[in-house]
């Protein structure tokens, strides 16, 4: 029988070396296989944080995560912490630093994350093969037969750790989901998150002399906020706290943007009136936020003159054009650019404990294919690094 029909037999296939997939080869004990259809692993680890990976996040908790069901991700988040990574990290002398919030990023490259996860899996005795993808997966008494590109292999366990739709560019696809499909698993509504709002044209065209211009806010949709730094961009709003709301909001839905929010802008208005009323709004507003934003505000509130001539009223106005500015974007960029996809494959058919299909014996699914999604910050890499340990630990015992 030539080499390439002989069927190899593995007591764990997982399909995609990415965050989750490498984590879970590492812990999931005797004759590993990853595979994936690129030609690196962790690819999304390479272009995270700017190149530097923000890895995880100090306040991880199960509240930083969005989930049809919320309490799911307790159980792997509470067993694998943000310590235990940060102890990993710390093992294999990777220099690291707190950017904000809690967000740790490589003090020198996020390749060093990559490197450190294949020495744990090549530690392990795991194998990763690369440029290999899928053709079939058949269920067996025992386990799985899969047709990979390279040939036959048997399973007796199967993760699926190939991600979200997001950056298809970088081989996203939605396999996960179609083997979902295949075993009959419910699957939630999928979107892309973390991701850009787009404005129509006409709001385009009135907000185009902001493109550029960043400011510190409370953005705020369907009764969740964010305090972090929009940015305008030429197709819309961007930064932090954009990306941060993308994931509550809904076509049709307005966001709300409290500009300056630590700041009460009527009584610092009024008080510079009494001090300095002969100069413009514009000029003492500029002292507060950019300059190109002063400029558009007292333009379209259409606001003249020097602040001596303006009522109470007309500070007002303005103030409150600035604590509570409604934005209602078009749509998103979509996943082309969105850091992540929410939802995916339905907690209800998995084991919070092993990732395990309830009904098929053998199937995991881990990462980011899952309906769990984090907030921006290092969420969306904790979720990987515990859903990837859960998976694996739990073969290993068996
Ligand atoms: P991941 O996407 O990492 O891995 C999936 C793997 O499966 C890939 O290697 C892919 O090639 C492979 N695959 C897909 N389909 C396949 C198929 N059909 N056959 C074979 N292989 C297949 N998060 C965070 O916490 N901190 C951060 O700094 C960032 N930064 C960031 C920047 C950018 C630009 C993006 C796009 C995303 C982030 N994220 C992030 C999110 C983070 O990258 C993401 O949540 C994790 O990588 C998810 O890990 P997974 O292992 O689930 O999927």
């Amino acid at each position: 029988m030539p080499a390439s029909m002989k069927t190899e037999h593995y007591d764990t296939l997982i399909i995609g070396a990415g965050a989750a997939g490498m984590m879970c080869a590492a812990y999931a004990g005797q004759r590993v296989l990853v595979i994936d259809h690129a030609k690196a692993p962790g690819e999304k680890i390479r272009i995270s944080g700017g190149g530097r990976c923000n890895f995880t996040n100090l306040h991880t908790a199960p509240e930083n995560f969005l989930s049809t069901n919320p309490h799911f991700c307790k159980s792997v988040l509470s067993r694998y912490t943000q310590w235990d990574f940060i102890d990993l990290v710390d093992r294999h002398g990777i220099a690291w630093h707190e950017k904000t919030l809690g967000q740790l990023f490589c003090d020198i490259s996020a390749k060093q994350i990559i490197a450190m996860l294949i020495s744990e899996l090549e530690n392990a005795g795991a194998e990763l093969r690369l440029r290999t993808s899928v053709e079939r997966i058949e269920r067996r008494d025992t386990g799985f037969a899969v047709q990979l590109t390279s040939g036959a292999v048997t399973c007796t366990h199967l993760v699926v750790a190939c991600g979200g739709k997001s950056i298809p560019k970088m081989g996203a696809t939605a396999f996960g989901y179609g083997v979902a499909e295949q075993f009959g698993l419910p699957l939630t509504e999928t979107r892309p998150a973390l991701v850009p709002f787009t404005f129509s044209t006409e709001m385009l065209a009135e907000t185009k002399s902001l493109s550029g211009v960043s400011i510190a806010t409370q953005a705020t949709c369907n009764g969740t906020g964010f305090n972090e730094a929009v940015l305008f961009t030429h197709r819309g709003l961007s930064g932090p706290a954009a990306l941060q709301i993308s994931s509550y909001w809904r076509e049709g839905d307005t966001v709300s943007l409290a500009l300056l929010p630590d700041v009460d802008l009527f009584d610092m208005l009024r008080a510079k009136r009494a001090t300095e009323g002969r100069r413009t709004l514009t000029t003492v507003l500029a002292e507060a936020i950019p300059k190109r934003l002063a400029d558009h505000l007292a333009g379209s509130l259409k606001i003249e003159g020097t602040l001596a001539d303006q009522s109470d009223k007309v500070l007002r106005s303005v103030a409150s054009a600035l604590s509570d500015w409604k934005i209602r974007p078009q749509g998103t960029e979509g996943y082309r650019t969105a850091e992540v996809t929410l939802g995916g494959v339905a907690t209800d058919a998995l084991n919070a404990r092993t990732m395990e299909v309830k009904t098929v014996h053998g199937l995991h699914f881990i990462g980011e294919v899952v309906d769990v999604t984090g907030w921006l910050g290092g969420y969306n890499f904790q979720w990987a690094w515990s859903s990837g340990w859960a998976a694996g630990t739990a073969i290993a015992a068996k």
